[in-house]
């Protein structure tokens, strides 16, 4: 029986050894708690330097839920919105985490193009707001979540061409970095251009899908929503007694450049797969330009798929969704695409049924893609 082959989620993939080492190196003597241990205030250091922000102020919470509905409830008013991309994580996936810590903000989901926010789209919409309306929700920040949700991602213009609409009308700049290195990866650009110089308040920095454990972390650039986070994030529960471990695992994350070095090695993956599906003529839903691929398989292709042991999210209507990890290998790739040549040739067999492979499947919406699928 072949090994099986990971490609439901990074969040699937181990912890990286350099992280381990720095959290077995962490475990030393004793160290103040709650943030007051030398790791925390290195950690302070590493951030500013790597975002060129002196002032920055960072807070390692649990999950990257934590640090998106905790920014964004520090960021806007009970009676406010957010507005994101209608396939945006922290509207379709969170729960509605955000509403809760905000005290009911809403989110408003908006269309456009390869599943990223527009300046028109967030004009649009700003424009048809009932501004000082208190039966209505005012805008009040702008979220973007870059790479997205189907592995597309923002240029630094593209973010800063939508943060010069929202700022115009007074609303805070919020970015979702659950795969944040992937997209620096993606785009060769720094940390900071794609995030404090294209005008960005607050963002996640998600680490965990990225190699580490147990932390990812809120950094603002915003001293007001600073302020408010030191309280939100204790009431919250996400201000860690051992603060240390989770500050160690993020220094080593963002030192000499590992994060990004990892997520190259994932995007790589993701990239060779790509052109293994396109030669094989599998439609991708976008291009992908980071670790994550959605392609049009086809519900018989896909069950054949999982037979072979390959671990994927089938999405439905035959469309799956393949994510790679700093642990996918080229060889992970090759093996993937000839278990996928063997599926292929059942494209013209009796119908079956796709048997979802250990764990939920992921539940993003495909609101314009199902149409006129061949499944
Ligand atoms: C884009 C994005 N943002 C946020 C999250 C939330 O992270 P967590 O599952 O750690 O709460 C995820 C998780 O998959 C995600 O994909």
């Amino acid at each position: 029986m072949p090994s099986p082959i990971e490609l439901r989620s990074d969040n699937a993939a181990g912890a990286a050894p350099q992280l381990l080492n720095a959290l077995a190196a962490a475990n030393t003597g004793s160290a103040l708690a709650y943030g007051g241990d030398a790791w925390t205030e290195e950690l302070r250091e590493v951030v500013a330097e790597a975002f060129g922000a002196p002032d920055v102020a960072v807070f390692p919470v649990s999950s990257g839920t934590a640090a998106n509905s905790l920014a964004l409830s520090a960021m806007c008013p009970p009676w406010g919105s957010v507005l994101c991309h209608e396939t945006a994580h922290i509207i379709t996936n969170e729960g509605g985490a955000t509403s809760m810590f905000g005290a009911g903000a809403v989110m408003q989901g908006l269309s456009g193009e390869r599943y990223k926010l527009t300046p028109k789209t967030v004009k649009t919409a700003l424009d048809a707001a009932q501004w000082g309306d208190p039966h209505c929700s005012q805008p009040s920040v702008v979220s973007f979540t870059c790479p997205t949700d189907f592995g597309t991602v923002y240029s630094p213009d593209e973010v800063s061409a939508v943060v010069a609409v929202a700022r115009a009308r007074g609303l805070k700049t919020h970015l979702d970095g659950a795969r944040l290195a992937n997209a620096i990866a993606g785009l060769h650009c720094s940390p900071a251009a794609l995030t404090r110089e294209a005008g960005i308040d607050v963002f996640s920095l998600g680490a965990i899908k990225g190699g580490a454990i147990s932390t990812d972390a809120i950094v603002s650039f915003d001293p007001e929503v600073s302020d408010q986070l030191l309280y939100r994030v204790k009431r919250a529960g996400h201000v860690s007694s051992k603060m240390r471990f989770q500050s160690a695992q993020l220094i080593a994350y963002l030192s000499d450049g590992l994060w990004v070095k990892m997520a190259r090695t994932a995007n790589a993956a993701t990239a060779e797969l790509a052109r293994g599906l396109r030669e094989r003529d599998v439609a991708l839903l976008a291009e992908p330009q980071a670790n994550i691929i959605f392609a049009k398989l086809g519900d018989k292709v896909a069950a054949a798929l999982a037979d072979l042991d390959v671990y994927f999210y089938s999405m439905g209507g035959g469309v799956v969704r393949f994510v790679t990890s700093w642990q996918t290998t080229p060889h992970d790739i090759t093996d993937m695409l000839g278990r996928l040549d063997q599926a292929l040739t059942v494209r013209r067999t009796a119908p079956r049924t796709v048997r979802p492979r250990k764990g939920r499947s992921a539940s993003v919406p495909l609101p314009d893609v199902l149409d006129g699928l061949d499944t």
